[in-house]
């Protein structure tokens, strides 16, 4: 991480001299459109597309607009340091990979090929609770490198006890929550394609290699589960795993598809309380962080309810149109937390002065999401590799450039709104 915006740039203009281009485009829009070449009509609109008329998605963008750094001169940037602590681990940069959900729409090689690169640069991969490759797969894959799990709680609170169990023993350091995904959100470019990838058996690797999931799915269909459901939906999908192993993909029969669809209804639970946290907590020594907080009352329920952060996020504009932009909510939540928990951020980081309005707003660290799994559709692994050593490496010169030898030294005094 020593020096990588340096190195970077020369390694792509040294590249140049010998007729080298880069594969990823650079800016962030430029990197979009050429994803977007490279994937199918419905895959594009999975990994871009927004809820409704797409204005939280815009906000995401345009909130950073609000702010200016001023930068600093004269103090000595020779040496920069972009690391942070974080339960006790010390990350290179305060960069993560968010959890995205089946990563096979952008790459076959999908989860895997994420958390090698993850594990190249040490920063931590989330493993998505709708992957394409089962936790262990993707943990085996990364050596020792560290990951966190993204828990959908879904209907079965024995199933969120063997994910969770499978997260420690896959080595995961923290249990991420996602809250605002009790239903999907009315994204509308997949309604206009009438596309949902679980539909086609896709982004369900953690729920078919789950023992419990299958244990259920095969008991007789009278057996209640503790979340109070019948376990005729598991039992359908189970099904089909069997009947089409390759993926659906032969998926034509409406018992089938009525299978899937039950599916997607029980996988989160739309009556999920505060009340239902003390049963995480007692299954976990692990931090537990409540992601998709805006609110500032929600941020200090958190503290409260004995979570250990909270990620402040709108999913990326992915659920709720009109919502606030997170970058919007992060100084609210940062203020109400007063600094007993880590807040993490993301929803529109694409450049390292993004990463440092976020952090100098109060969030620890940030989520990167969509722009590595645009790296992954263009260049496979290579590609979100590409992807993340340019943001850091963007972060590396533009916090130099602000005057900044530590990252750990960035408070608002740097920001000037708008
Ligand atoms: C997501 N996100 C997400 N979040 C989560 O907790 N579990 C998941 O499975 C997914 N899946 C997912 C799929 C796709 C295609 C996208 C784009 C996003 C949300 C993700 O973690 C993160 O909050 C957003 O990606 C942040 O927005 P930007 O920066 O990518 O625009």
């Amino acid at each position: 991480m020593r020096d990588i915006g340096r190195t970077r740039q020369r390694e792509v203009f040294t590249g140049g001299m010998r007729g080298e281009r880069p594969r990823v485009p650079f800016e962030p829009t430029a990197l979009e459109s050429a994803a977007e070449r490279a994937l199918t009509a419905e895959a594009f609109a999975y990994l871009a597309g927004g809820a409704g008329t797409e204005s939280t998605l815009r906000r995401n963008r345009a909130a950073f607009d609000d702010w200016s750094l001023i930068p600093r001169m004269l103090n000595d940037v020779a040496e920069r340091d972009l690391s942070v602590e974080l339960f006790g681990r010390t990350l290179p940069a305060p960069l993560l990979l968010a959890p995205i959900g089946v990563l096979e729409l952008a790459h076959r090689d999908a989860d895997i090929a994420v958390g090698r690169s993850a594990a190249k640069l040490g920063l931590p991969f989330i493993f998505s609770n709708q992957a394409s490759v089962e936790m262990e797969r993707v943990a085996e894959a990364m050596g020792e490198a560290p990951r966190w799990f993204q828990l959908y709680w879904s209907k079965s609170n024995e199933l969120v006890e063997s994910f969770v169990a499978r997260a420690e023993r896959a080595g995961c350091e923290a249990i991420v929550v996602t809250l605002d995904t009790t239903m999907l959100g009315w994204r509308t470019r997949d309604l206009d394609l009438a596309y949902l990838p679980f539909l086609r058996g896709k982004g369900i690797a953690q729920y078919l290699s789950d023992p419990v999931f299958r244990r259920l799915a095969s008991s007789p269909p009278a057996a209640p589960d503790p979340g109070g459901v019948t376990l005729t939906a598991l039992r359908n999908v189970l099904e089909l795993a069997r009947t089409h192993p390759r993926g659906f993909k032969a998926l034509r029969s409406g018992e089938a598809l009525a299978g899937v669809r039950t599916f997607i209804d029980i996988y989160s639970r739309p009556n999920l309380t505060w009340a239902d946290l003390p049963f995480l907590r007692a299954r976990t020594k692990l931090p537990i962080l409540l992601k998709g907080i805006l609110h500032a009352e929600d941020a200090r329920r958190a503290v409260e309810e004995g979570m250990d952060g909270v990620i402040v996020s709108n999913h990326g504009g992915r659920q709720v149109d009109g919502a606030t932009s997170a970058l919007e909510a992060l100084p609210r939540v940062v203020d109400a937390v007063q600094d007993e928990i880590p807040v993490l951020m993301d929803s529109g980081i694409r450049t390292g002065s993004d990463v440092l309005k976020a952090l100098a707003l109060g969030a620890r660290a940030v989520l990167v999401g969509r722009p590595y799994a645009y790296g992954l559709a263009i260049a496979g692994e290579e590609g979100a590799t590409e992807v993340l050593r340019n943001l850091l490496a963007d972060l590396d010169l533009t916090a130099g450039l602000c005057g900044l030898g530590a990252l750990r030294d960035l408070d608002r005094s740097i920001l000037s709104q708008r």
